[in-house]
């Protein structure tokens, strides 16, 4: 039951919601109905005497909000996440209500393919519809501040640009299916250590352009249903209860017309329920009864005011009037699950990104028949993180499987090797086995060697995890290899290499490690993240070349953890003790209670690219199977905008795509920028060798301002601007000068 009728007007009839105005229902509500639509009713709901208890609609749904049905108020159910429909699978008409497990979200990022990131929007918001839910928790897209943040594997980038861009991408995908989207985690949930309690102490200019922006983007070019406020605190307020957030800069500033609603946050004596309403958060998930009851306290004791209320009441009915459950749609709980597998391995294999390929080992030669698979992970391939971010799929591709359903033969004395050491790991995970990148296994030298001599060419994968609710560290089999890892690829590069075959390194990982230190002893590095239920079979058309990957780095791949600025301000050695949460001490030291982002502005490519420092691979970096040349870059103004064109030529052997990055450099200033900041891309389709595309992007002159924390506004200094169009942040092919007058935007908010 998630409807509950307080009939206390029969016989009088009742505004109905979709044919009476909204104000009208709201007006006829009574206080305990509107505050039980406010406060979330996934488990439990008040009826103003006794606790309810509700029964969920779909299995594992992770949220719902009350239906009231006297005023034909239905219940909506909320579920997650950036990877795909997280519902708990269950028999129906002879069927398992599997969800088709997709790449995670950096690896949509990596394709910086919008149109692709749409697709995958559209079949996930397909899979909410069809399987009887109204709004996905997702795309999360806060910025990777630092590489060891345990759920950047469900966010995009270092940069807010590209950030917004492919969020705003899934939420016209998702939304295109008449269901809803929600932009998480606002803002700056940049770590996930004590992310209940912990402080983001950040300056006005680094949240305007860093933090903010790429959600300001995806407000303004998606409409996104909802946004879902961060567990943590902003400058000393939690979010769910910051004002100026939720409603000065997202409603009045940036016109947001959706539902705010909270994190999943019970009760408890840290929070303000009353500010959280006030504050414009309008829905508080999952929604408790001490909510209710504190609400209705507020009210009575006229801390807060019916005005509040019925503000929210009004956003939360607007919400409701679009979904499924209002329109009464039956769906099939049947998506088509092949149509989307094949969608998620087709966008898991372009959005890999070729690191490295030394005399053109890859794609495969066709006298490559047997392949060595060494590491874990390619048995084991992970193919998603966990938490929030997991689905429930219905199979995982490994790399093995992939590699021999390509045709190829895998060596059976290695796989044996791996294959005992995965049923013996297995005792100690369960089903849960393919969640854990397992540590590797020491592999003898004598064992590379007969292996060796039985096949054509070496993969090895590493293997990385992590997820929701706790940070990675820049330890061994985490940021660093281990050992044996390390080990292993030095013997079978020196085994392999001294009898002339080749070696590959497959990084089956889920955020930045380690490359610096060992890539020399590889001849190829494929980065391939966690590409979802088909990762397998993604892997193995990139090593084939059935497919030519198009991936480029979303992020900075540094020499060292400690070169990254945030490293200093980041809980990268910190193990979370029982009860930590609550330890005042604890909640008072640096980078637990709270977090300084000293680093300001400088994230990422922005610091590494202005002071020149070395990294291992820059951002917006990645090989193809071919060569492209960039030619006849040329702009011109158009009102105030500026509108880019440049020719793209595919001059190598093999059918490929290009993503073009435009970054600006602008004139000197009284304030400090970075040498270039990515302001647009584009990328081409598929172009056959010697074909070429004009790919033209288009710049606002608002889009370049910087924030000015004096004047709190955003300033364009007049003067000239250079264009640097190029493969990557470091590899600039064409540069184009404009002049451009100065701009400034005043804003009303500081956070
Ligand atoms: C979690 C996550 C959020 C998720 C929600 C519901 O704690 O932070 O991303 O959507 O709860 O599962």
């Amino acid at each position: 039951m998630c409807a509950i009728d307080n009939s206390v007007n029969a016989g009088k009839p009742l505004p109905q919601l979709g044919k009476a105005p909204i104000d009208k229902i709201v007006a006829s509500m009574t206080l305990l109905e509107k505050v039980q639509l406010l406060v979330g009713g996934t488990d439990e709901t008040y009826d103003g005497v006794n606790k309810i208890k509700i029964k969920k609609e779909v299995p594992g749904v992770v949220g719902q909000t009350l239906g009231i049905s006297r005023f034909g108020i239905p219940a909506t159910l909320l579920t997650d996440g950036p990877a795909g429909v997280r519902i708990k699978p269950v028999e129906v008409n002879n069927h398992t209500t599997y969800c088709t497990g997709f790449p995670i979200g950096t690896l949509l990022a990596s394709t910086w393919d919008t149109n692709a990131v749409r697709e995958i929007g559209t079949a996930i918001g397909n899979e909410v519809l069809e399987y009887n839910c109204d709004i996905l928790l997702a795309p999360g897209m806060n910025i990777h501040r630092n590489p060891l943040c345990g759920r950047n594997f469900e966010y995009y980038s270092e940069d807010p640009y590209l950030t917004g861009k492919i969020a705003a991408a899934m939420v016209n995908g998702v939304q295109s299916q008449g269901v809803g989207a929600t932009l998480k985690h606002f803002a700056a949930n940049n770590q996930e250590t004590l992310r209940l309690h912990s402080d983001s102490k950040i300056s006005q200019r680094a949240l305007r352009e860093i933090y903010l922006k790429g959600f300001e983007i995806a407000v303004k070019e998606s409409n996104p249903w909802a946004i879902m406020a961060s567990y943590n605190k902003l400058n000393g307020t939690f979010t769910q209860q910051h004002y100026p957030l939720l409603t000065s800069l997202l409603r009045n500033e940036w016109n947001f017309k959706g539902i705010v609603m909270t994190d999943w946050t019970s009760w408890n004596n840290t929070r303000n329920m009353l500010d959280e309403v006030k504050s414009g958060d309008d829905l508080l998930m999952p929604g408790d009864v001490t909510q209710i009851k504190d609400i209705l306290e507020g009210v009575k004791n006229g801390k807060i005011s019916i005005a509040e209320i019925d503000r929210n009441v009004k956003h939360v009915l607007e919400y409701i009037i679009k979904t499924p459950h209002f329109r009464k749609y039956v769906p099939s709980e049947n998506p088509d699950l092949k149509a989307h597998a094949a969608l998620t391995r087709k966008i898991a294999a372009e959005g890999s990104i070729l690191l490295r390929n030394e005399g053109d080992v890859l794609p495969f030669n066709k006298n490559m028949k047997s392949v060595a698979l060494f590491g874990a992970g390619s048995y084991n391939t992970i193919a998603g993180g966990t938490g929030s971010g997991d689905v429930n799929k219905p199979y995982i591709i490994s790399i093995a499987q992939g590699m021999e359903n390509a045709g190829y033969s895998i060596d059976s004395d290695i796989k044996d090797i791996y294959t005992k050491y995965l049923d013996f790991e297995k005792k100690q995970y369960g089903d849960k086995l393919n969640r854990y990148a397992v540590e590797d296994p020491s592999i003898s030298k004598d064992i590379i060697e007969r292996v060796a001599k039985q096949a054509d060419v070496a993969v090895i994968t590493i293997s990385r995890n992590s997820g929701e609710g706790k940070d990675r560290h820049n330890t061994p089999g985490d940021f660093i290899l281990t050992s044996n890892e390390r080990n292993l690829i030095t013997d079978v590069n020196e085994t392999f290499h001294s009898i002339g075959k080749k070696v590959i390194v497959v990084l089956n990982i889920g955020g930045v490690i380690e490359t610096s230190s060992w890539r020399g002893s590889a001849d190829a590095i494929l980065l391939t993240w966690q590409g979802g239920e088909e990762c397998g079979n993604s892997v193995a058309d990139v090593l084939k070349g059935t497919i030519n990957p198009s991936g480029k780095l979303p992020m900075t791949f540094p020499l060292n953890y400690l070169d990254i600025p945030s490293s200093k301000n980041f809980p990268s050695d910190y193990y979370r003790q029982e009860g930590d949460g609550n330890n005042q001490t604890v909640l008072n030291t640096k980078n637990l209670g709270y977090t300084e982002y000293e680093e300001s502005i400088w994230v990422g490519y922005r610091y590494f690219s202005t002071n020149e420092k070395t990294v291992s691979y820059p951002f917006g970096y990645g090989l193809s199977y071919t060569t492209f040349n960039y030619s006849n870059a040329k702009v011109k103004k158009q009102g105030n905008s500026y509108i880019f064109s440049v020719c793209v030529k595919n001059t190598g052997r093999f059918n490929g795509k290009e993503a073009a990055e435009l970054y600006i450099t602008a004139p000197k200033s009284n304030i400090e920028k970075p040498v270039r900041e990515l302001k647009a891309f584009a990328k081409t389709n598929l172009l056959a060798p010697g074909e070429s595309e004009i790919l033209t992007m288009k710049i606002s002159i608002s889009d370049l301002a910087s924030f000015d924390e004096n004047s709190n506004s955003w300033i364009t200094d007049a003067g000239t601007y250079t264009a640097c169009i190029g493969a990557s942040v470091q590899d600039i092919r064409q540069e184009v000068a404009f002049n451009v007058k100065n701009y400034a935007q005043k804003v009303a908010t500081k956070l």
